[in-house]
């Protein structure tokens, strides 16, 4: 059962880095793997027919896509996030080397405001993690630069952090070309 509840999404991503990588190091030419000395906070606008291009905060406040409170409060709930993760995975064997999360905003009955939600998964689809020893990727990166064994990498997270469900017997999908079906009357 999942309780879902509709909110109102802020159209911006909130990316934390610890360690350069990706868009970071294309952008910036800052060499691959530094380690920053502290979490570094990047916002992107929302929006695919743009990629979702790094905005300042200046952009969000003039064109009001959150306030400078909205935005003070977000910034602190992420570090808190990255704090907590960091810890999380680092006992697992595992590097958090950056991630994305996003914020709406729902209606609280019983305070008559608003309130700001984390609402966005954290999974290897929106984080980097990398193996301590190796440097191996456990992430969706290994879709995006074709490594190969996608899945099993996502289970060696869920089986690191003793989440993976023993029947489990995920494999990669083999399929045809889906064919268009005719449904009876
Ligand atoms: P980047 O280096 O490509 O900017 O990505 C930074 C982090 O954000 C990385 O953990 C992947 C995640 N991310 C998403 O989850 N969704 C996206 O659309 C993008 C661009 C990045």
């Amino acid at each position: 059962e999942q309780l879902i509840r509709k909110a109102e999404i802020f159209p911006i991503e909130f990316i934390v880095r610890n360690i350069a990588t990706g868009s970071l190091t294309k952008r910036l030419g800052i060499p691959e793997g530094t380690v920053l000395e502290k979490p570094l906070l990047e916002y992107c606008y929302k929006k695919d027919e743009l990629n979702d291009p790094l905005i300042s905060r200046e952009h969000i406040f003039s064109f009001g896509w959150a306030s400078e409170n909205e935005i003070k409060s977000i910034d602190k709930m992420t570090l808190r996030i990255n704090d907590i993760l960091l810890g999380m995975f680092r006992a697992i064997g595992i590097k958090l080397v950056d991630f994305k999360i996003e914020y709406g905003k729902i209606w609280n009955k019983d305070t008559e405001k608003k309130e700001i939600v984390l609402a966005d998964e954290i999974s290897p689809d929106t984080c980097r993690l990398w193996d301590v020893n190796s440097d191996k990727k456990l992430d969706k990166d290994r879709f995006r630069k074709g490594l190969g064994n996608l899945i099993e990498a996502y289970q060696e997270v869920a089986r690191r952090l003793d989440i993976l469900h023993e029947q489990s017997n995920i494999r990669p999908l083999k399929y045809t070309k889906p064919q268009a079906v005719k449904i009876k009357k």
